[in-house]
């Protein structure tokens, strides 16, 4: 009994060791931790539990039969984040480099399908020089077998993604088919062909960092959304995002204890809108005011700025936040920002997150560059997703609610539930200059009727309350009172249910 316990435990300190002391201290001299430290720090203290630590693959070629590593490059289990279960997986670059080997690829299949059968949400560390080339077609079976969980997974319990090193070639699709990817600025990288290839293919001259690193993600490509500045950073903002996700797919979104009170009155959002209608003003000021605590996590805040989203709590629970950011292009609706709320409200809509939609839209941007890359099927996109969206849905109109933008923006045509109007709201086709324009354009010489019927227009449709006699708003409220007004409805619409008709699944215009 002694020697066993004895080889137990020098079994698992050899584990521990990973690839061994001089491959820890080389990650550390990149200011990388290892796969073992970002778990202690992703996790409760204490609360991990191992899968697999034992596992080795069972390559025998290229020498690899001589060379035999227990855990095989990946740390797997699970643990609580602020006593909440969730699945993880680690890659361990000191081990082969954190390549995916079949045997590494079955361990984080693992995880994967124990927290679809327990519903838990799932946390994967990448850090790998991508397939284990000794290994050949194996490697590329283990991961499409990760990629066919990752979609299997998808709607059923929240996956996120931290890149915290190389994860390039096919390996990037993992990441690419979870909810959420985060990306740590100068150590981490995501592209499909690396450096060398590009410039063999194309000729460019791009480094890694240009080519794939976090800022290239977060503003260009939207792969990633978000980034930052060292692990540390990273996995503490990670344990904030987790809690405000609900575990699953039929579990109701967490609560937290609330010191903020509902009926918090904030008088300055009563002066928030500038007197002149084409001044912008900050949409964040407004969403932090309306939060709990003003702690409002902003997802892809780099990309599509004109367009907000993220997760605020009301009364203790989490509620998704799509708002315009008159601040950036007049808050217009473009390609990027349909698609970036689009996926947003598709993936509360999946996990039963209520959301509240703030809305200040001058209309779709216009353009030649936005036509050609198919503005009107990206702009259905957001359209769709807010069509399709069963979840309880608030809507609130600040100013402008113009054209087709109105129609996208969560009104109550397309299933808003309760949709407020502040009293600086201008819901109409166009603005009145525009309108004036078009339909009076024989008049457009004599500029004191065109000033007169501008003024007409606005005093007609500049206001919420042709839209409150249709009841197209539900009512009109004070800016002050939005917090209460907006926690009230949501409240109210608590026990909401929606059947659709059966179908084997939609065809979002993707
Ligand atoms: C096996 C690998 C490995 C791999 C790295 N290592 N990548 N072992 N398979 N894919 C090992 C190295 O041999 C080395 O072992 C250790 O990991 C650290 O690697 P270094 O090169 O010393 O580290 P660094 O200088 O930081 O460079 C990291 C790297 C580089 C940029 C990731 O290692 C690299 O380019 N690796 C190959 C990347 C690649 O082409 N992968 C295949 C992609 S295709 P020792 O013993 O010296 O510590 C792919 C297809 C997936 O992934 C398709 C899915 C459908």
């Amino acid at each position: 009994m002694h020697d066993i316990i004895k080889q137990l435990e020098d079994r698992r300190a050899q584990a521990h060791l990973g690839g061994g002391e001089r491959r820890i201290a080389a990650q550390h001299k990149k200011g990388k931790l290892t796969a073992r430290e970002r778990l202690e720090v992703l996790l409760d203290e204490g609360s991990f539990e191992e899968f697999d630590m034992f596992v080795t693959h069972k390559c025998q070629d290229f020498g690899m039969e001589k060379e035999y590593i227990p855990g095989d490059g990946v740390i797997t289990g699970w643990g609580t984040i602020n006593g909440r279960m969730v699945y993880v997986y680690s890659q361990d670059f000191t081990v082969f480099g954190g390549s995916l080997s079949q045997t590494h690829a079955k361990k984080i299949c693992k995880i994967q399908e124990m927290a679809i059968k327990v519903g838990a949400p799932i946390i994967g560390i990448n850090d790998s020089g991508g397939a284990r080339i000794q290994e050949g077609v194996a490697a590329l079976a283990g991961y499409t077998d990760v990629f066919q969980n990752n979609i299997n997974a998808s709607g059923v319990v929240p996956q996120i993604s931290l890149v915290m090193g190389p994860c390039a070639g096919g390996a990037v699709y993992s990441p690419a088919l979870t909810d959420f990817v985060f990306m740590v600025r100068d150590s981490s990288y995501m592209f499909l062909t690396g450096p060398d290839v590009v410039k063999t293919v194309t000729n460019e001259e791009v480094t890694a960092e240009e080519l794939g690193g976090a800022k290239t993600h977060t503003t260009k490509s939207s792969v990633a959304d978000g980034a930052f500045d060292n692990d540390m950073e990273a996995l503490m903002e990670i344990r904030r995002l987790f809690d405000f996700l609900p575990a699953n797919n039929r579990s109701k979104v967490p609560v937290r204890p609330f010191f903020d009170d509902p009926k918090r009155k904030e008088p300055s959002l009563n002066t928030l809108i500038p007197d002149n209608p084409n001044a912008p003003y900050d949409m964040v000021e407004l969403v932090e005011k309306l939060a709990d605590e003003g702690d409002f996590y902003e997802i892809q805040p780099d990309f599509a700025k004109n367009i907000l989203t993220g997760f605020i709590r009301l009364e203790g629970a989490t509620v998704g936040v799509v708002a315009n950011q008159p601040m950036v292009l007049a808050g217009c609706l473009d390609i990027n920002a349909s698609r970036k709320a689009a996926r947003f409200v598709r993936f509360c809509d999946a996990f039963d997150i209520p959301l509240l939609t703030l809305v200040d839209v001058p209309g779709f941007l216009p353009g030649t560059a936005q036509e050609y890359s198919g503005v009107i099927k990206h702009g259905a996109k957001l359209l769709y997703a807010y069509g399709e969206a069963t979840v309880p849905r608030v809507t609130v109109i600040t100013r402008k609610a113009y054209g087709g933008a109105y129609c996208v923006m969560s009104p109550k045509h397309l299933g808003g539930d309760v949709n407020y109007a502040w009293p600086t709201a201008e819901i109409a086709v166009m603005g009145a200059k525009g309108a004036v324009e078009i339909l009076h354009r024989a008049d457009l010489g004599d500029a004191e009727k065109i000033t007169a019927l501008t003024d007409d227009y606005e005093d007609r449709f500049a206001n919420p309350f042709v839209a409150a006699e249709n009841g197209y708003i539900d009512e009109v409220i004070m800016p002050q009172n939005t917090r209460l007004r907006v926690a009230r409805a949501l409240a109210s619409l608590r026990g909401k249910q929606v059947t659709r008709p059966w179908r084997k699944h939609d065809n979002l215009p993707l």
